[in-house]
């Protein structure tokens, strides 16, 4: 005989004499759709649905046009919009969905020359991401739980993103970059497909790493609307972490100035405990950073880098690399084309003056 009700079936009992009876699937949850609108005729709109054309009336209050995104269910109709651009139909002939696009080829200029200062957290970046990568099968023997997710965290300029770049040169690993915000909102409704397609596309390679700059943006619940998204992006995420086999030679790097925003299931054993902090600078730090940013420079004479070590604490690494920017914008308007002290501090005091702000 076959089973009355399936696990997940609604069932209700009768008070009265304990009769049992399935509740009619429609009452429970009817699957929603996702469809663009092709045509509107009056209060008539053609959906295209899965690649199917439908017709529906225009339930709501808003007037629509072709070329949305709306959900909606068979019963009632359109619900609401989604987005005021047309999703595209993630197909094996949408170019740019392929995960290829996602990889960065090495940057031969970029260098851990380029990276001030920070010297506790550039070696322990690279132990935990290279070394795990490079000696991969050593440590399976050794039968170490892997590493797969190491997570930078810090305020906004401190270089993480930049050290993450870095990493990618030196790994010899393929190095997928996704962008949060960006594939949240150009990718909206298919963040997952395009997360799983990478995650596919890296496991088969000897190395490689996944590097989700911002990941907060993916992975937190900032308003109900992106709730839900953000939702299904962190479970598929930890779908594909914990779906890791022993061969599977990935690491996954992610990087937030706003680490109580992610999501706490990203961060358990298995999955992003690995963490690197990137604090403000120590004046020895903001030395070297400032040395760092300017080496590469037409400088003129020796540069006072104590003196503005001295005058900039607090400043993260990406308003200290900025004082060369403004000393540059000094020196030619000055005539010049190589740098002088003057223009350095120069560039320093102005900096100094944006990060007052308007009333400083
Ligand atoms: N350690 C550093 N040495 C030299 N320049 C740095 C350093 N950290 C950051 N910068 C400068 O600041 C800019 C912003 O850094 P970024 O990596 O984008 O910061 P974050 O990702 O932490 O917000 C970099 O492009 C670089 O010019
Ligand atoms: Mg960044």
């Amino acid at each position: 005989m076959e089973p009355f009700a399936k696990v997940g079936d609604i069932i209700f009992i009768d008070p009265d004499d304990g009769s049992v009876e399935l509740a009619p699937h429609d009452l429970w949850r009817e699957d929603a759709w996702v469809g663009v609108t092709k045509l509107v005729v009056g209060d008539r709109v053609v959906v295209e649905i899965g690649g199917r054309l439908r017709l529906f009336s225009n339930t709501l209050a808003e007037p629509l046009r072709a070329g949305l995104t709306v959900e909606g269910t068979d019963s009632d109709g359109i619900l609401g919009i989604l987005s005021e651009k047309a999703i595209k139909f993630l197909d094996d002939s949408t170019e740019d969905a392929l995960p290829e696009r996602f990889i960065v080829p090495p940057n031969e200029n970029l260098s851990f020359e380029d990276f001030g200062g920070y010297s506790d957290i550039v070696t322990r970046a690279r132990e935990l991401i290279e070394l795990p990568l490079k000696y991969h099968d050593a440590l399976n023997e050794i039968g170490a739980r892997p590493i797969k997710g190491v997570l930078f965290s810090g305020p906004s300029g401190t270089g993480k993103t930049l050290l993450a770049r870095i990493i990618a040169n030196h790994a010899d690993a393929v190095f997928y970059a996704i962008n949060g915000p960006e594939v949240l909102s150009k990718w909206y409704g298919q963040s997952e497909e395009i997360i799983r397609r990478i995650f596919e596309d890296a496991k088969k390679r000897e190395r490689a790493i996944i590097f989700f700059d911002e990941i907060d943006s993916l992975a937190s619940q900032r308003s109900d609307e992106s709730h839900e998204a953000s939702r299904r992006v962190v479970g598929q995420l930890l779908a594909l972490m914990d779906g890791f086999s022993p061969d599977t030679n990935v690491m996954v790097l992610g990087t937030t100035n706003r680490p109580q925003d992610v999501d706490s299931a990203l961060r358990r054993p298995g999955r992003f405990d690995w963490h690197v902090d990137f604090p403000i600078p120590t004046k020895r730090d903001r030395e070297a950073i400032l040395t760092t940013s300017g080496r590469k420079l037409r400088l003129k004479e020796d540069m006072p880098h104590l003196w503005v070590a001295d005058r900039t604490e607090s400043w993260t690494p990406a308003e200290l690399a900025a004082i060369w920017t403004e000393a540059a914008l000094l020196a030619v308007s000055d005539g010049r084309r190589a740098l002088l002290p003057e223009d350095y501090i120069g560039g320093y005091e102005r900096v100094a003056k944006q990060r007052m702000g308007p009333r400083g």
